[in-house]
Parts: structure tokens; sequence; C-alpha cells
């Protein structure tokens, strides 16, 4: 399958003034003014229209998109599905809430999250706005069901901003520092980590799992323990893939003890790893299961599904919100995954996949401060280090890469516990000369950022 633009935005780089320009600069002294410090910005080019694989920003740069508002527009910004299904609704109704009079556009939403997660067990969903809101909801699922209190989530991981979320949340600046107390009851495990397991990455997977096991019987016990979550490859944290075999294993261990298994596929899902989910890679079947971001190609929505009888423990009226799965965003999510469906964008992520390892493959054949080239489908990274063999993390030179990027209308985002991880997050629409040119900025800043 080749890529098949579907934005009437021309799909070429286009850069007219410096990026930012004057007028997203003007806007960012507006904004200065008027938003909180608190919200920071990676790249303050006021962006005006986007689709297919292109940003235009207010100044009329045309900036290449490979960060995907992150991990969100898999199907592209705008995307024909989308908008025709959000026009169509919001001139129909806006809102109702669907605690109070309810439409078809939520059951249908949960229809097809029932199809398409992974399992063929019977499933039921509820829907929520963000990726924490869904990842609480799931907590609150697997405390309903179990009885017990527990929750255990990884080193590295990453779940969210709420109270609850930033808890599981493991890196400390900036989503959490300052912010506490937080939820008790929340224990981390040691994540399957192959560059950083220090008995190696042959190791990695079996002492991660006996290090995980060993935890939860010391210091949670089996039978306190409410549920497992887990990002199948973990996003914020530095796309951390874990090395086969590690998550069944977990898996198996959670059915054996009655734990409920959560994956939190809110960045992984939708397409982007080349399939509908992550876990569907090893053929693991978690019992619940949270989405969001790529779900409705940029509206807010996110779901819980899971295995009924777990989904139907909670009391009536336990779960919901004022806002969770509105119409609009519900619309827009059918026509995101019609889209998704009918372009077999799961096959185009394995070709976007395709494209960037040969290229950031041969990168690390050339310099040695890329210690590793990780990822799937169109969930890629490279993780940058001191070089010969010294794991130091480099967030300077990651730093210095990211900003010579941004200069040239690359949009790029790094991420990382320790800020040293650069990573690719494509929309699906982008053509293959928006990759290839992508890259070669990629890899002149790379030359030039080294050679400083
Ligand atoms: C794996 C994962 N879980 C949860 C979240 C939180 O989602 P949101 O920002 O929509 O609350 C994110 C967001 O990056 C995520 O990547």
């Amino acid at each position: 399958m080749t890529s098949t633009p579907t934005s009437p935005i021309d799909q070429q780089r286009k850069l007219v003034t410096a990026v930012p320009g004057p007028r997203s600069q003007e806007l960012h002294a507006r904004k200065a003014a008027a938003v909180s410090s608190g919200v920071g910005v990676g790249l303050p080019a006021y962006v005006e229209r986007a689709g297919g694989g292109i940003l235009v920003d207010v100044d009329g740069n045309h900036l290449i998109d490979f960060g995907s508002g992150i991990a969100v527009t898999t199907v592209g910004n705008s995307a024909p599905a989308v908008v025709a299904g959000v026009q169509e609704q919001a001139a129909d109704f806006t809102h109702t809430c669907f605690m109070v009079t309810p439409y078809e556009e939520y059951v249908a939403v949960c229809e097809q999250l029932a199809d398409l997660t992974p399992g063929d067990h019977e499933k039921r969903s509820a829907l929520f706005n963000s990726g924490a809101e869904a990842v609480e909801n799931a907590v609150k699922v697997a405390r309903t069901f179990t009885g017990r209190d527990a929750v255990v989530a990884f080193e590295h991981g990453y779940h969210g901003r709420t109270n609850l979320t930033m808890g599981l949340t493991a890196k400390s600046m900036p989503y959490k520092h300052g912010f506490g107390p937080f939820a008790p009851e929340i224990y981390r495990a040691p994540m399957a980590y192959p560059l950083r397991w220090p008995g190696g990455a042959d190791r990695c997977a079996d002492e991660a799992f006996r290090a995980f096991v060993d935890m939860v019987h010391t210091q949670v016990g089996e039978t306190n323990t409410a549920a497992v979550i887990i990002e199948p490859i973990q996003g914020e944290g530095g796309f951390v893939v874990p090395p086969p075999g590690w998550l069944s294993k977990v898996a198996d261990f959670c059915t054996e003890h009655g734990i409920v298994l959560i994956a939190d596929e809110i960045q992984t899902g939708f397409c982007r790893t080349g399939d509908w989910f992550a876990c569907d890679h090893e053929g693991v079947v978690p019992d619940l299961i949270t989405t969001a971001k790529g779900i409705a190609g940029g509206l807010p929505l996110a779901g819980v599904t899971g295995r009924a009888e777990m989904m139907d423990s909670v009391h009536a009226s336990g779960l919901g919100g004022t806002y969770g799965g509105n119409p609009v965003a519900c619309a827009a999510a059918l026509g995101a995954i019609r889209t998704m469906r009918e372009q077999d964008l799961c096959a185009r992520a394995k070709e976007v996949e395709s494209i960037f390892l040969s290229r950031l493959d041969q990168l690390r054949a050339k310099y040695d401060v890329i210690a590793d080239v990780r990822g799937r489908g169109a969930m890629l990274a490279v993780e940058l280090t001191a070089g010969a063999g010294d794991l130091t993390p480099n967030a300077a030179l990651t730093g210095a890469v990211n900003k010579l990027c941004h200069e040239q209308g690359l949009v790029t985002l790094t991420c990382g516990t320790f800020g040293n991880v650069f990573r690719f997050l494509p929309p699906l629409s982008s053509p293959d000369h928006l990759l290839e040119e992508g890259l070669d900025i990629f890899e002149d800043a790379f030359a030039r950022a080294t050679a400083s």
C-alpha cells in the first residue's frame, strides 16, 4: 500500500520565515500573558491548518509532522471521515449527557471497541474524555471486581496527570514534582528494559519477570493486588519495548492469581504499532484495556473496554461523567475507525516502520551515541547516550537535535525518564516523501549537533 494523501493542504515542506516566525512570536507573547507558564510548549509555531503529514503555521510555514500531537492524529489531521462525522453530528446535537438521555453513537463506538480489542470474550466498554480518566476508571473497575486495593505499575511507566494517574506514573519531573501527596496502594515493579537491564538484554525477560513476581509476593501480596497496569510498549517513559515473552508471562501470572491485567494502550492503540493494539503482537489478551489518543482523530475521547463480568461488576451509575462519550467525539471516532479499516492503516504503519528503520539503523552504524533503535510500526525511537558503550543518557544531544529539527520545520518530540530518547510518531496519512525528507532533516541535525 502506498500513502494516499487525503488533505487539500500541499504536502510539501515550505519555510517562508524562521521557525517560529513573527506572527507565532506575537502569539507566544500573548500566551505568556494569558496562559499559565505551567503549560509548556515544545515548538511555539502556532498552527492554523493541518492535514496529511503537514502542519501549516500562522506565518505560512509548512512543517513536517513527526509527532501527530503526541500519537493522536493517526488518521491525519482533519481526516475527511472525521470532519464529516463531526460536522453532521454537531449539526444534529452536541450534547445530552449519555447518562441522562443516551444516543446511538456512544453504543456504536463501544461495539467497535468490543470488535477490535484483543480477545473474543464478551466485552463491555465505558467512554471518557481523556486517557488519564480512562486509567482512573479502569482501576475503579479492577478494585470493585476483585475487592482488593493494590495496583502495581512499572518503572518508566506513564499513565497521566490526575492524582491517581500521577501516582501510577513513574517520572517525577515534570509530571509529579511538588504535586503530592499521591494516592496510596500503588507499587512499582522493575520494567523489562533490555538496553538498561543490569544482567543484559538476553536475560532481561526472565530476570525482569522474576523481579516482578518477587516484588508482588514480598511487598504487596498476590491476594491484595487488584490490578497490574502495563503499557505494552512504554510511551512517555522512552518507547521501551519489553523483550518477547515478558508480557505474556506477566499476563499468565495475573490470571493465575486473579489479578486484573490492565493494558494501557492509550498511546500504542489504533494501528500505531502496526496492529490494532500492541498486545496483539504477542497474542496477549488483557482483562481491561484503556484507549484514547488515536481513537477519535483528535477529538477528546477515551475508553475502558474489558471482560463483561468485570465491567458489569460496578454498581449502577458508578461509572460516567458529564461529557464522557460526547456525541461529536463519538462521531469522530466512528469516522477515524472507518478510515483505519478502509485504508488498512495497520499495514501502513508497518510500511512506515520499514522506511524509518532502514534509515535509523544506518545512522546507528555511523554514530555510537545511538545506543538503541527501537519501537514498532509508526512508534519508533532512538536512545542517545555518551557513546562507546557508555550508557550515560545524553539529554543534551537529544535536546540539541530536537531544536535543530524544529528550526528546519520538522516537528519532533523527545521522551524518556532521562530525556534522552528521540521519538517518531508521524501521522499514517503522511506521504512517503515527507517521511524521507523528515529523516533527511533529522540526519542533518544529528550531523551538525554531534560536530559541534
Ligand atoms: C500510555 C498513556 N497512558 C495515559 C496517558 C494519559 O492520557 P491523557 O493525556 O489523554 O490524559 C498517556 C498520554 O500520553 C499515555 O501515553
